[in-house]
């Protein structure tokens, strides 16, 4: 490689990464030949290069900046059905099994002595129902436990915006108050928009309940884009917007305020609806969480979803959706299709979030993935090939490879399966394949252990080998 050319990889993997973010300035001339130790002539080279490619921009007097609008990914702006297949339930199965190494499907560590804590409350509660014996047995109907729903409002109102416990529905997690939302917005048939990439147990729920699909590009590090998805809210009939923007999956970002603001501006004449799944919104590594979309929501069409999921266990299968005007909608939806959600377990989640206990451990969990994602990403520099460009996450525990384009991940996922790593293709992450160069890696276990290391290096070595057979 080139000199010039040295440096221009090294600022397009900053900007595709988001370390350099739309509208950031670039470092001048002069002060970045000086860093890099390159003629300034070689620094001009690579601007002209990055301004070719539509990444940067000049703005007279005052140097170059990163372009608002990057280049996006070819997607056809149509309203599809969706057909991930059987690829998605493989890698989930493939997830579950404990012979793997876990870097694939977005589980959380579960080594965190709240979840211990959690389980003993389970485990007293259940056996004082042992014990303890109703003439008869009854459910706990929609929208669920009072005492959770209190508990929820107030961590919600303490953290995030002010809520009132009778504007919480309890569910069974994220996935499931996604469904009844959709249910409560539109028909078999209706167009969602979506950001690409979405996560695609939210496109296989689309799949199910056949409606169709609108992909809009998100810009890595901003939030979806918003000039495309004007245009498309002017051709296209969509019903509802499904949004994942807080420590997105698999991008592992967080929307600024000012895009949230602009997206709510824009949807407004529309009076769109806005399904917005918040799964991993409390983990981003700052000390505060920033608010979610539903905190700008003043006219109730945004409809918050979210789970004990990531920050807990998924096997609690315990969520919550704060779905604004259409909560008689939903709540009916919940009643119909799986009547109620475990009163044990919501019982127990209620007794576990009394005493700042769930603030505690979310304190906890934050700092420690911070920790592992240093580490996972000082691992990723030392042995991935410098072609690949990988997201640099502001929370959670998910990381986003882009190979070069002709790359094949859903490869390197069959050849990481039959070593026993486990590893999430690109291509689950849009209806169209335009992620198949692409592979999602887990680190919420990278705790520096050697087998989780000689599992990354593993991965490196087939990224490194498709690469070449690509090329
Ligand atoms: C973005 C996103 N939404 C929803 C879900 C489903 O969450 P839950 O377990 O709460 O149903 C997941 C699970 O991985 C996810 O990553």
């Amino acid at each position: 490689m080139k000199r010039y050319e040295q440096v221009t990889h090294h600022l397009r993997e900053q900007i595709k990464s988001s370390q350099l973010r739309p509208g950031e300035p670039l470092p001048s001339l002069r002060s970045l030949s000086e860093r890099l130790a390159v003629s300034k002539n070689t620094v001009i080279h690579a601007y002209q290069q990055l301004e070719a490619e539509g990444l940067i921009e000049p703005r007279s007097r005052q140097g170059f900046f990163v372009s608002h609008s990057q280049p996006q990914p070819e997607l056809s702006a149509t309203p599809r059905p969706v057909t991930l297949g059987a690829l998605a339930l493989n890698v989930i199965r493939a997830a579950s099994q404990s012979d793997l190494q876990p870097l694939g499907s977005a589980d959380p560590d579960t080594r965190f002595p709240a979840r211990t804590q959690l389980y003993k409350t389970v485990a007293r509660n259940a056996r004082a129902r042992a014990h303890f014996q109703p003439a008869i047995s009854h459910y706990q109907p929609p929208p669920g436990s009072d005492l959770l729903r209190a508990r929820l409002a107030h961590h919600i109102s303490e953290t995030a915006f002010s809520c009132q416990p009778q504007e919480i529905i309890i569910c069974n997690g994220t996935q499931e108050g996604i469904s009844l939302s959709l249910r409560a917005v539109a028909q078999p048939g209706d167009i969602i928009a979506v950001e690409s990439p979405s996560f695609y147990g939210t496109l296989q729920c689309i799949e199910a309940l056949g409606l169709k699909v609108l992909e809009v590009p998100t810009i890595p590090g901003e939030g979806i884009n918003l000039s495309l998805l004007e245009k498309l809210l002017k051709a296209w009939p969509v019903k509802a917007l499904l949004l994942n923007p807080n420590i997105n999956n698999p991008l592992g970002f967080q929307v600024q305020r000012s895009h949230q603001e602009k997206l709510m501006a824009l949807t407004a004449p529309y009076q769109l609806p806005i399904i917005e799944d918040d799964v991993f919104g409390e983990l981003n590594y700052q000390s505060h969480r920033a608010p979610p979309l539903k905190a700008l929501d003043s006219d109730g069409r945004v409809i918050l979803c979210s789970s004990f999921s990531k920050t807990l266990d998924t096997d609690i299968r315990l969520g919550w959706v704060i779905p604004g005007k259409f909560y008689e909608e939903v709540n009916y939806f919940k009643y119909v299709t799986t009547l109620a959600s475990s009163g044990l377990i919501q019982e127990a989640c209620a007794e576990f979030m009394a005493e700042r206990r769930f603030a505690r451990h979310l304190r906890r969990i934050k700092r420690t993935y911070k920790q592992r994602w240093e580490l996972f990403a000082g691992d990723m520099n030392r042995c991935m090939p410098s072609e690949l460009i990988y997201s640099h996450p502001e929370g959670g525990y998910l990381c986003w490879l882009e190979l070069p384009k002709g790359c094949d991940g859903d490869r390197i996922y069959q050849q990481a399966l039959a070593e026993k790593i486990a590893i999430t293709p690109g291509s689950l992450f849009s209806t169209e394949g335009i992620y198949r160069h692409c592979i999602r890696l887990n680190f919420s276990v990278y705790n520096g252990s050697s087998e989780i290391r000689n599992a990354l290096i593993r991965v490196s070595e087939l990224v490194r080998s498709e690469i070449q057979r690509a090329g």
